[in-house]
This record gives structure tokens, C-alpha cells and sequence, in this order.
């Protein structure tokens, strides 16, 4: 039998990002401020540091990873890719499957990949101190993990609902040193706003950030920190990708079909963009996002510019969207939660580059128990919904009898989601599809944006 763990050496960290923008066939869409201009760089300087700033606009392939975020990346890094024997035995299916397993890493998903980055350059740029938000609890965790390496001090506002589910991904960001506030809280302007319409709010991740945004904007010792979404944050994730392809090469073969779960697009980014390198250079791939049927961005959202949060404090990017004002049902992947998606995957996908499905809840339980009682590994609900997809995909081959490549990231584990399973095992969980009607009315909730349909 061929191997199943495919490990690198160290010394094979990549020693620099790749950036997807230098092989778009468009130029990304630029963000707009509130007037519908296109925005300089300087409107970001209240909440990002420059060096995170240049990298948001940069077209450069290659960017240098600093020595020091390296060494951190150690600690983890390279993350092992795993050929999945046992499951492709127990489906009975031709296909070669394979999972790179984000899990390793010490908040236990993809997430610190960023995390060390961005306190990195805010610790350069002389800040102490960073708000975010988080949604599953895993941003959270990872932006609380590396706080204390870079001597900032961390301040999270978490969705309600993911508070309530996830008490121990608190207490982890608390072991870790952060702050952790239960949002809508009655601290900001913004989460004032929410619980005076509804003081039973859950919360949600637009709701979060406009928070974490408010307060990082109107203190000078603080910055603003984001985990998905924005195009430096997705640079940073290609570390992933590009391991995998070194991982593949190293046993000679070639994804035809790569999955990864899809929340704001960070995920997805890191581990396709490095082949969308060859993609763009006409090796064959096919790239997937995955995403809830119950927050169907990609799917079913518009492709149109609308803000990142609720209360309209960021930027208008051009993104699919469900509507900046959307509060998801309470589903149980968090970190796929989000209304919009990243203007990088936003525009492949419109462009008819990369491909989308959404999956429901239901489905996605049931092959994360599939793959864990084959794998071992129990898995995020997140990464369950590339599972899902690659599982369905195995399944074809088995019909056809095509043993393509199959690769999907494994972005977590989920010791801290057992709530969820337990839930998925007392028949407790729902499917939901998330309505026709909310997605229409989402329209006239958009910003105005001259020239826009
Ligand atoms: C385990 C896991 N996988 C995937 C995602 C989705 O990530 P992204 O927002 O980068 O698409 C998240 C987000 O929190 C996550 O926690």
C-alpha cells in the first residue's frame, strides 16, 4: 500500500505567499467608500498597518514571509497531507482521496496561519492591541494565541449563539489571555443599535465586526483584526496549497478535484489559489467551494458591492451576498456563517473559474462521522461540508468507475464541537434551506452603487 501520512521537512515552509491576483485574468474589483469611489489605500490606515494594507492591494506573485512568522509556523507547520485509505476502502470507491489536515495547528484549525501574520505586522507597526470577531470560535482562539507571542493584548467579541454553544472555545481564549465578550454587547454604538431592535439578537458575524471595527477605529492604540475575507488574509493561507502541491509531487500524483468549506473564503483561497496557478497556466484542476445550503452565498447570493457588516463600517467590496443585514439561522458550522464571501473567490467564481455547491446540515454530520470512523480524525462541522462534497464526488467515481484524484482540506478538528455531534446524534439538528423570499428582499437592502444594475 502506498503511504498515508506525506510529511515535509521544516525546512519546507514556503518562504513566501503566493499571491492569486498576479494570475486573475481581471483585475479584482476595487473596494469603494461611502461616496462609491474606489478608496486609497490611506482610508484603511485606522484599523490595519500599512504593511497588511500593501499587501491588500498588491499584485506581486511572490511575498516574502518574515523570518519570525516562519519560525512560529514551526510550531505547527508543514502540516501533514494524508492519503485516506481507510475511507476510500469503506466507500468501495476508485477515486484517490486526500486530505491535508489543518487540525495540527495549536487553536486546532487553518486559522493561525493568518494570526501570527497579521499580529506580526501590527507589532511591527507599534500596536498592543487588537479587536476582532468570531463566529465558530476558532478565529478567536487563533488571534488569542498568538497575542500573547507578540505582546498584544487580544479583545474578541464572539456571535452569541457560537458564546452559548462553545463555552470551552472561551475558555480557551481566556487560557490564551483575550478578552471574550458575548456580541451584540451593550459596549459599542453598534451593538447598542442591534439590542435596542431586538434584545434577544444572537448575534451574528456582521454584527460582530461592526463592533470589533467601531472600537479599533476610535482608539489609536488599537487595530482591527479579521480572520476571513479581505485579500491579505487569503494570501497568507496559501502556506496550505502550497505544501499540498510539494505533498502531491512527492508521490507523484495531482488533485483532479479539490473541495474546501467556504465561509468567508479564506479557507478555500489557501489551499486553491496555489493551483489556480497552474490552473491559469492550463493544467487541468477543478476547484470547489463548499457552503451550507442554509447560507448560500456563492449559490444563491447577489454578486453586487455590499458592506462587510452589518452597520456599514467597512468598505464596499464587490462579493456574492446575502445582504449585509442577514442573521443566519443558528446552524452548526459558525465559521460558515458569514452573508458575503471574499472579492478574490467572488470574482473566480463569477468569472466561471472555480465552482460552488451548498450542502445541508443533515448530510454533512453524516460524513464527518463516516470520515471519522474510517479516519480517526473527528472533524470541524466546517470541514464536514468539503467532506461531504468530496465524499459525493467518490461516490460517482465508484458509479463510473473513474479513480480520479480527489483532495479536500481538513480546515480543523472538532473536539470543542461535540455539542453539535451530540445534537446530530439525538436527532436534534435540522436542515434549512435558507428561503427564496429573504434572498430577494436582500436586494433592496443593498447599497446603492452608481453604474451597479
Ligand atoms: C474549521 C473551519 N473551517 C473552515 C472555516 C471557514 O473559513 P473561511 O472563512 O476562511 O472560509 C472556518 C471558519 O471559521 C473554520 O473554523
Amino acid at each position: 500500500m502506498s503511504r498515508t501520512k506525506i510529511l515535509l521537512d521544516e525546512r519546507d515552509i514556503p518562504s513566501h505567499w503566493y499571491n492569486v491576483v498576479a494570475d486573475m485574468p481581471n483585475p479584482p474589483a476595487p473596494p469603494l467608500g461611502p461616496d462609491g469611489q474606489p478608496i486609497g489605500p490611506d482610508a484603511l490606515t485606522a484599523i490595519f498597518p500599512e504593511a497588511l494594507i500593501e499587501q491588500e492591494v498588491s499584485a506581486e506573485r511572490w511575498i516574502p514571509i518574515p523570518e519570525e512568522v516562519r519560525e512560529i509556523y514551526r510550531l505547527w507547520r508543514p502540516s501533514p497531507l494524508y492519503r485516506a485509505h481507510r475511507l476510500e476502502q469503506a466507500l468501495g470507491t476508485p477515486a484517490r482521496i486526500y486530505y491535508k489536515y489543518e487540525g495540527v495547528s495549536p487553536a486546532g484549525s487553518h486559522k493561525p496561519n493568518t494570526a501570527v501574520a497579521q499580529a506580526y505586522y501590527n507589532r511591527e507597526a507599534g500596536i498592543r492591541r487588537l479587536t476582532t470577531e468570531t463566529g465558530a470560535g476558532q478565529w478567536g482562539s487563533s488571534l488569542a494565541l498568538v497575542g500573547e507571542m507578540f505582546g498584544i493584548e487580544v479583545r474578541v467579541y464572539m456571535v452569541k449563539v457560537s458564546y452559548e454553544q462553545k463555552p470551552f472555545r472561551r475558555s480557551m481564549m481566556q487560557t490564551w489571555g483575550a478578552e471574550v465578550l458575548a456580541s451584540p454587547t451593550d459596549q459599542t454604538e453598534a451593538g447598542r443599535k442591534i439590542l435596542a431592535e431586538d434584545p434577544d439578537s444572537p448575534g451574528s458575524l456582521g454584527i460582530a465586526i461592526s463592533e470589533a471595527v467601531e472600537e479599533a477605529a476610535s482608539r489609536d492604540d488599537t487595530n482591527y483584526s479579521l480572520g476571513s475575507v479581505l485579500n491579505h488574509v487569503l494570501l497568507h493561507q496559501t502556506v496550505i496549497g502550497q505544501e499540498a502541491k510539494k505533498q502531491f509531487e512527492m508521490v507523484d500524483d495531482y488533485p483532479d478535484v479539490i473541495f474546501a468549506p467556504c465561509g468567508g473564503g479564506s479557507n478555500f483561497g489557501g489551499v486553491a489559489f496555489p493551483f489556480f496557478a497552474d490552473k491559469a497556466a492550463g493544467k487541468d484542476v477543478r476547484l470547489v467551494a463548499v457552503e451550507p445550503a442554509s447560507c448560500p452565498t456563492l449559490t444563491r447570493g447577489h454578486y453586487a458591492y455590499d458592506f462587510g457588516d452589518t452597520i456599514g463600517l467597512t468598505p464596499l467590496l464587490k462579493m456574492y451576498t446575502l445582504g449585509h443585514d442577514f442573521v443566519p439561522p443558528g446552524i452548526h458550522a459558525g465559521g460558515l456563517r458569514y452573508h458575503g464571501d471574499s472579492a478574490l473567490v467572488s470574482q473566480l467564481y463569477h468569472e466561471g473559474l472555480i465552482e460552488a455547491v451548498a450542502v445541508h446540515q443533515l448530510p454533512t454530520f453524516e460524513a464527518g462521522v463516516q470520515f471519522a470512523r474510517a479516519e480517526g480524525i473527528i472533524p470541524a462541522p466546517e470541514s464536514n461540508h468539503a467532506i461531504r462534497a468530496c465524499i459525493d464526488e467518490a461516490l460517482k467515481c465508484k458509479e463510473t468507475g473513474e479513480a480520479k484524484t480527489l483532495f479536500f482540506n481538513l480546515s480543523g478538528h472538532g473536539h470543542f464541537d461535540m455539542a453539535s455531534y451530540d445534537k446530530y446524534f439525538s436527532g436534534e439538528l435540522e436542515d434549512f434551506e435558507y428561503p427564496a423570499e429573504a434572498i430577494d428582499e436582500a436586494l433592496h437592502h443593498l447599497p446603492k452603487v452608481a453604474g451597479e444594475g
